[in-house]
This record gives structure tokens, C-alpha cells and sequence, in this order.
């Protein structure tokens, strides 16, 4: 079981209590990083928070929520080390996993329905990197963050 990060901005806090109670219950340990409310804040604020637990080996993987996930990924990926996927899918979450090695997924409390996002968080969590060919082109992507 790993541990996993995860954070929301408003738009995405009762996602977020689904998907920390779904991944406790898978065994895994979770740590929220909050928002405990709706009040308005800052979606870079979290997703700088859940990132550094992910590239400084604190959790092995990472969730952020907010209302379209989008947001969440442009300001994940900014970090060097996040490869951060938005998923609509399961297809996609296990794809992502396997192929590009994501690290942080990102869901769209407005986009996507608590079953689903259960869903794809579960696949997400579960299917690990399919190295290979994928390796390589993984590096070449972290070899951008160096341009
Ligand atoms: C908040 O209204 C919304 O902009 C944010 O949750 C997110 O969807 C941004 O990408």
C-alpha cells in the first residue's frame, strides 16, 4: 500500500472526502492536505503542496481536485518531478500510469461524477509503471525541465 497526497481547492472539497475515504478504505495511508471547507482559495496553493510531498519521497503518488482538474495540472506540472495527468476515464488513469508514469492525478469535481472519479482513482492507484519503451521518453520528458 502506498501513501498518497491529496489536496482540492473549494471547487473540489466533497470530491475530495469521497476519494480520501475510498483510498483509506483500499489501505492505503492518505495525507489531506487540505481544504476542510469551501470557503475561496488558491488552486496553485494546494497543488504546491501535495507536489512537494511527492517529489520529496513523503508520498508516493498524488490527487489534486479542483473544478475541472485543469487548473490543478497546469500548476502541478510545473513542478520538476510531477507528471501530473487529468483524467476522465479509467482508460486514461491506467494508460497514464503505465506509459508516462504520472505521479499526480487531477479530477474535476464539476466534470466528473463521484462514482467515476472513485473509479479512476482506484485505477490510478493501483497500476504501476510499465517502463520498457516508456522509459526513455519518460526521461526525455524530464530532460525539458532542464531547457
Ligand atoms: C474555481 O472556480 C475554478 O476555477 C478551479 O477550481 C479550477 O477549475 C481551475 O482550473
Amino acid at each position: 500500500m502506498s501513501t498518497i497526497a491529496i489536496a482540492a481547492d473549494h471547487a473540489g472539497v466533497s470530491l475530495k472526502a469521497e476519494l480520501v475515504a475510498e483510498l483509506k478504505k483500499l489501505g492505503h495511508e492518505v495525507v489531506d492536505l487540505g481544504p476542510a471547507t469551501t470557503e475561496s482559495v488558491d488552486y496553485p496553493d494546494f497543488a504546491a503542496k501535495v507536489t512537494a510531498q511527492v517529489t520529496s519521497g513523503a508520498a508516493s503518488l498524488g490527487v489534486l481536485v479542483c473544478g475541472t482538474g485543469i487548473g490543478m495540472s497546469i500548476a502541478a506540472n510545473k513542478v520538476p518531478g510531477i507528471r501530473a495527468a487529468v483524467c476522465r476515464t479509467e482508460f486514461e488513469a491506467r494508460a497514464t500510469r503505465q506509459h508516462n508514469d504520472a505521479n499526480v492525478l487531477c479530477l474535476g469535481q464539476r466534470v466528473t461524477g463521484g462514482g467515476l472519479a472513485v473509479e479512476i482513482a482506484r485505477a490510478f492507484v493501483s497500476t504501476g509503471f510499465e517502463g520498457g519503451r516508456h522509459q526513455a521518453r519518460v526521461a526525455k520528458v524530464t530532460a525539458l525541465e532542464h531547457r
